[in-house]
């Protein structure tokens, strides 16, 4: 057994909105209740569709944001946003790589800065790390000199990893790190972090809003809906014999190139329904083939098989 790296117990997080001259405050309940364990070293895919949460579950791994509600801890320690050496044990990447690299610096200014605020480190140690780096990410030392608009995503989201990577984290939170990339160009960046988690020894939270980029990479897999996860386990497990309907549909809509598993079509019907006013019950209930009154009433509790666990009352 390895340790958990990071451990969140029953997390949400929730927004205020509205309250103008036109709308009613209201709360968005973004995360509602998720607790996870990350191990050392290990891949925790986090996956669900655009709305469910993912984002605001990085940002609380990431000490950007607090807790509504829950706790977070990092290596065993209470998270605490003003402890240094917490903080760059984590580490994050976004989706977009257009966006996340300041234009009007160099790379190499780009990847020195996190050691200049957090290192004793003189220049020309941050230097040396920095080309050190790049070489780790598959760039070239004349990169050191360039600007961001000089690279294309694939190498952008490369400098973002190299960055994020300088202070020697334990843990990244990937947040879609590939879903801005041509296909082919999400393999070989998919690749580059494989290498890396061994090289490195890092722990992964990977976010992904489909499951078909993430089975090579996790070990273990986190589905969500609507703020709460509906099924969690080992991948294999989970992609071969899934029991919430949801993860059931999500994974027949997922091309896999796997002729071996019997295909079961399950439609996703209707859309995902606002966090602001979710459905009683279970979160999944209005499209669900399945739902019967007691779906619509009482949120199911979870079922624990073994390391597989799913929230269901008419489980696959
Ligand atoms: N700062 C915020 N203020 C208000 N609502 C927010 C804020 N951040 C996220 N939300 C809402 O919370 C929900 C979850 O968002 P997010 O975590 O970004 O989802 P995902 O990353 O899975 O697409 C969405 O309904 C989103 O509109
Ligand atoms: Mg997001």
């Amino acid at each position: 057994m390895t340790e958990a790296i990071i451990h969140g117990t029953d997390l949400k997080r929730f927004y205020q909105v509205g309250g103008g001259l036109l709308s009613k405050p209201a709360t968005v309940k973004a995360l509602n209740g998720l607790s996870f364990s990350l191990e050392s070293g290990k891949t925790l895919a986090v996956v669900g569709e655009s709305g469910c949460g993912k984002s605001t579950l990085a940002r609380l791994v990431t000490m950007i944001e607090e807790p509504t509600e829950g706790s977070l801890t990092i290596k065993g320690q209470k998270a605490d946003p003003s402890d240094k050496t917490l903080r760059s044990t984590v580490q994050i990447v976004f989706q977009n790589p257009y966006g996340s690299l300041n234009p009007r610096k160099k790379i190499g200014a780009i990847l020195e800065e996190p050691l200049k605020i957090n290192l004793p480190d003189d220049a020309a140690t941050r230097r040396a790390k920095a080309l050190d780096m790049l070489s780790k990410v598959g760039l070239r030392p004349e990169h050191y000199d360039r600007y961001p608009h000089m690279f294309s995503g694939g190498q952008r989201q490369r400098i973002a990893i190299a960055r994020a990577l300088m202070l020697r984290p334990k843990v990244l939170v990937l947040d879609e790190p590939v879903s801005a990339l041509d296909l082919s160009i999400q393999a070989q960046v998919l690749n580059l972090l494989m290498d890396l988690q061994k090289e490195m020894g890092l722990a992964y939270l990977f976010i992904s809003h489909g499951l078909s980029v993430v089975r090579h990479i996790a070990d273990d897999v986190m589905v969500m809906y609507l703020g709460k996860p509906v099924e969690s386990g080992p991948v294999e497990e989970v992609y071969n014999h899934p029991r919430h309907p949801y993860t059931a549909a999500l994974l027949s809509a997922t091309p896999i190139a796997d002729p071996t598993r019997k295909k079961r079509r399950i439609e996703l019907k209707g859309e995902l329904p606002s966090p602001l006013n979710p459905p009683p019950g279970c979160p999944f209930n209005p499209r669900c083939a399945y739902a019967t009154d007691v779906c619509r009433q009482t949120m199911p509790e979870a079922t624990v098989v073994g390391e597989h666990s799913f929230y269901c009352y008419h489980p696959l």
